[in-house]
């Protein structure tokens, strides 16, 4: 007798089977193109799925195979969307090499979608709607994901709902050998470390405050990446980036950025492309690598690509790819932190 599949909210001590589940799906294709995964490193995933499961829980699914009598149950895949304004951006869907082509990953993706209004006279499907135009132009907000570019299961199901890989993303690793292609911070310039709020104010009294800071924050994030997402920035932080906030000596605020002794990089958020050389470098400077670092940088962000690539970084493994129903972020100005969390 076949095992029957539930679909539930995750809980708290499944995270590592999640991981698990994203590790043997990836490593299944992976091998098979002669890129076999290094073995499993569950904590920065299950930390990941926490946040994600805190600062969202609604749009988090596993799918469930029970043994019959219901006394066994294994997860067999899971399903993260991640609500921030207006965007909903798919973070992780994955089911087991043995389980796919069933139809899982489809039910996960379903229940993990918005459930947002459909605008416009006459407009009544409520999501996974079979016409173009329902997927494509009826939505309130934007549908968003990240793929691999290796997979055409993925990109398929996604641009069935409009989710259309638009852009490439390269993981640019390595340690810079030549740092005269990133020139300093131009003159008038400052960068501010963005420290806990209360430690900003006592060693720096001319930071802006924490109420000030988050508001600048949010408003950098709305005109480059289109959302603001502070729950991500504090996740992140605790997660071991550190950030500066860079401003004209007046206070003018110019942009974000952060990086980590662990080499993860960004995210990176900036008004005026033309800082992009400068605040990269800065970054490099500032927190220096202990190891490579690793830098994931969309197609459009031309200026991050010819610095890091003229620094010495070397492209590694296959593009991913941006996807979504219609534009959210200025890409040329963003450097994100991750492809499961921009
Ligand atoms: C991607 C993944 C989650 C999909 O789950 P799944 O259970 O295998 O998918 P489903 O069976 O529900 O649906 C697959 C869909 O892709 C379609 N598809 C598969 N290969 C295709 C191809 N080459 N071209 C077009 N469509 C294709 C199927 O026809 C099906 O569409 P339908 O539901 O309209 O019939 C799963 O395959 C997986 O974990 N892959 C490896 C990891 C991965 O890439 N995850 C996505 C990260 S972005």
């Amino acid at each position: 007798m076949t095992e029957a599949v539930t679909y539930r909210p995750p809980r708290p001590n499944e995270l590592a089977d999640c991981a698990l589940v994203w590790h043997a799906s990836v490593n299944d294709y992976m091998a098979r193109l002669g890129h076999p995964l290094p073995p499993p490193v569950l904590e920065p995933a299950v930390r990941l799925g926490e946040h994600l499961l805190g600062t969202d829980p609604e749009h988090f699914r596993v799918a469930v195979k029970s043994s019959p009598g219901g006394k066994r149950e294994r997860i067999v895949g899971f399903g993260i969307g991640l609500q921030r304004e207006h965007v909903w951006f798919l973070s992780q869907l994955y089911v087991l090499p043995d389980e796919q082509h069933h139809g899982i990953g489809r039910a996960l993706l379903t229940q993990v979608l918005p459930s947002v209004p459909e605008t416009g006279a006459g407009a009544t499907d409520s999501g996974v709607g079979n016409s173009v135009d329902a997927a494509i132009d009826r939505r309130h907000g934007v549908l968003a994901t990240c793929t691999d570019s290796a997979q055409p299961i993925s990109n398929a199901l996604y641009s069935k709902l409009g989710i259309v890989a638009r852009m490439p993303v390269f993981n640019l690793v390595g340690r810079p050998g030549s740092r005269s292609v990133f020139p300093p911070l131009p003159e008038g310039v400052e960068a501010v470390a963005l420290e806990p709020p209360e430690m900003v104010s006592h060693r720096n009294p001319a930071a802006p405050g924490k109420a000030e800071l988050r508001q600048t924050i949010d408003a950098i994030d709305r005109d480059v990446l289109g959302y603001a997402h502070q729950p991500d920035h504090l996740f992140l932080r605790v997660q071991g980036r550190t950030g500066f906030l860079y401003q004209t000596s007046a206070g003018e605020p110019l942009g974000y950025g952060y990086s980590s002794q662990v080499g993860r990089f960004g995210p990176v958020a900036l008004l005026d492309e033309t800082l992009t050389a400068p605040v990269i470098g800065h970054l490099l400077r500032a927190i220096e690598p202990r190891g490579a670092a690793s830098v994931w940088v969309p197609g459009a962000n031309d200026r991050a690509m010819v610095a890091l690539l003229r620094a010495g970084l070397r492209i590694e493994g296959f593009p991913a790819m941006f996807c979504w129903t219609r534009p959210f972020a200025a890409f040329e100005r963003y450097l994100p932190a991750g492809l499961a969390l921009l």
